[in-house]
């Protein structure tokens, strides 16, 4: 596959986006948001399960932890990130910082090196190297570490409670969705749930407008 070069002459030119993540809730909602924007000229979506297919969306089907460093898919204008787990369904705190930090930063690498020149990642709010929080501090060193690789641009967004139905058993997620729904009015802005659309309309828009140097998204920001 070739990189778009066409230019339009009322605009630049159409991008051809990396999206890790696709299958997971925030993914998706990126995933329908790029396909359906006349900017975007080709999603290439990596995911370990196959999704419904698309005239704009090139499916690699794969584990992006051992995606050859010289695949195609790694050649695009920009990446969305929205990878994550949870240290309960990953099993381990080292086996929930290989996927939020390492798989991150992996991908940033390789599509960095074969030239991407915007990132866009979901981090999270309060995310901080140095947190007492091991999330957080994990977040923190994905952040810090994407901060190194030289992108011209770089999208953090961070994003509160992610407000959306799961089939997977997230209690205390679900407890904590519960009273932000309810308490939500008295809930400061940056702590408040947001839609997974709003945090798929930043990513985008973090990776289209390809502001250079290192913007935040804070979550009250996200709308
Ligand atoms: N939950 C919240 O309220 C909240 C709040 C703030 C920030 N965040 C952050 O937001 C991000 C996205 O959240 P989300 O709710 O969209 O997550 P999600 O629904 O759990 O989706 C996670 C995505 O990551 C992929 N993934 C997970 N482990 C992987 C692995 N080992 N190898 C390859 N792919 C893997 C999943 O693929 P499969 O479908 O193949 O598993 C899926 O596409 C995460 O980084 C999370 O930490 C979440």
């Amino acid at each position: 596959m070739t990189r778009t070069k066409s230019r339009r002459s009322d605009g630049p030119a159409p991008a051809r986006l990396l999206l890790a993540g696709a299958t997971g809730v925030v993914g998706r909602a990126v995933l329908a948001l790029a396909l359906a924007d006349a900017r975007v000229a080709q999603v290439v979506a990596v995911t370990r399960r196959p999704l419904p297919p698309h005239p704009r969306l090139d499916n690699v089907v794969g584990d992006p932890a051992v995606l050859a460093g010289d695949a195609e898919c790694w050649r695009v204008d920009a990446v969305i990130c929205t990878l994550g787990t949870t240290i309960a369904k990953a099993g381990s705190r080292a086996a929930f910082a290989a996927v939020d930090r390492d798989l991150v930063l992996r991908v940033a690498r390789l599509a960095r090196t074969a030239g991407a020149g915007a990132f866009a990642l979901n981090s999270s709010v309060g995310a901080d190297p140095r947190s007492g929080s091991f999330y957080l501090r994990t977040k923190g060193e994905a952040e810090a570490g994407l901060r190194d690789l030289g992108y011209p641009s770089v999208t953090l967004v961070r994003p509160s409670l992610i407000d959306a139905e799961r089939a997977e058993n997230r209690p205390g997620e679900r407890a904590g969705l519960l009273v932000a729904r309810v308490f939500r009015p008295l809930i400061p802005a940056r702590y408040r749930a947001v839609s997974p659309e709003a945090i798929g309309r930043a990513l985008l828009e973090g990776v289209l407008a390809a502001a250079p140097g290192v913007t935040a998204i804070e979550s009250e920001d996200l709308a």
